[in-house]
């Protein structure tokens, strides 16, 4: 399975390789953080450690969600499949919970957490999510963890996300935006767009694509991260450029939790 983008290839073997070598994404202390500090310790503790500290996201979409049980639940780029998992014991046996990752290591992974939880209202479906493997109006919450900065084509992903999404249904991801416009030479390096900064768009140009498609109650809220934060972030990533103002990607690159609905 594969496109002709060249975004999506390197994609996909930057995380095949994170995961092989169970690597963060981006680096020790950031949103990719291994130790996982980025939802509250009781909702990690109902996973193994190893399970919840496979993590490579930027937020946390369950708090966000607030998913009720007997709802059907859908992650966008599920990775290893954390945030899955504890959606799954959120919505319980009555409701079901669907992962989609166009990276067979990632889908591999988060199967086998899955039976080591006996997580029997989970599956994993290997597609895009410019083209998602999920039937029309049949989802009541979208959720994704880092996942929409990574696409080449994000007005065809909130198309496909308002396809699925069952009338009233709500959208609550974790993703990268920007404030202002980040320096040419990240924004052209596919490395920085695999480490989930050059693909990030501004926050406006964000809601602008949501809102084409029909999304109604958008809210971006802001979680900024420190400049430690993403300098290690940076140096995590080896960038294929060099001598890039730092200071701009500090000021314009931030997580933010982002939530819409699809209308009644
Ligand atoms: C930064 S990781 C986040 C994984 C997971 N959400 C988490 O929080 O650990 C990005 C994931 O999205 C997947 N991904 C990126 N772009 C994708 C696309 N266009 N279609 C499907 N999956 C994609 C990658 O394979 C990877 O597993």
């Amino acid at each position: 399975m594969s496109t002709s983008n060249p975004i999506h290839e390197t994609v996909r073997e930057h995380y095949a390789e994170r995961i092989k070598s169970s690597a963060s994404c981006c680096g020790p202390d950031n949103c990719c953080d291994t130790s996982n500090r980025l939802y509250p310790i009781d909702l990690l503790t109902t996973v193994p450690t190893d399970v919840a500290s496979t993590s490579y996201g930027c937020g946390d979409p369950i708090t966000l969600a607030s998913l009720k049980p007997g709802q059907t639940v859908l992650d966008l780029g599920s990775g290893a499949g954390l945030d899955c998992l504890l959606a799954a014991q959120k919505v319980g046996p009555e409701g079901r919970v669907i992962g989609v990752d166009m990276t067979p290591e990632m889908i591999e992974r988060a199967q086998a957490n899955a039976k080591r939880v006996n997580a029997a209202n989970v599956e994993f479906r290997q597609g895009y999510l410019e083209d998602l493997p999920v039937d029309s109006n049949t989802v009541d919450v979208i959720i994704s963890n880092c996942v929409i900065n990574l696409s080449p084509d994000k007005a065809k992903v909130f198309t496909e996300a308002f396809r699925v999404l069952a009338p009233g249904g709500k959208l609550a991801v974790s993703d990268i935006v920007t404030d202002g416009v980040l320096p040419e030479a990240v924004r052209n390096s596919l490395s920085a767009w695999a480490g989930c900064v050059a693909g990030a768009v501004e926050a406006k140009d964000y809601i602008g694509m949501m809102e084409t498609v029909g999304f109604t109650d958008i809210s971006i809220t802001p979680v900024f991260f420190d400049k430690q934060t993403v300098d290690s972030a940076l140096d995590e990533m080896k960038l294929d450029v060099k001598d890039y103002p730092r200071e701009a990607v500090y000021k314009a690159v931030y997580s933010a939790k982002i939530t819409a609905h699809k209308p009644i």
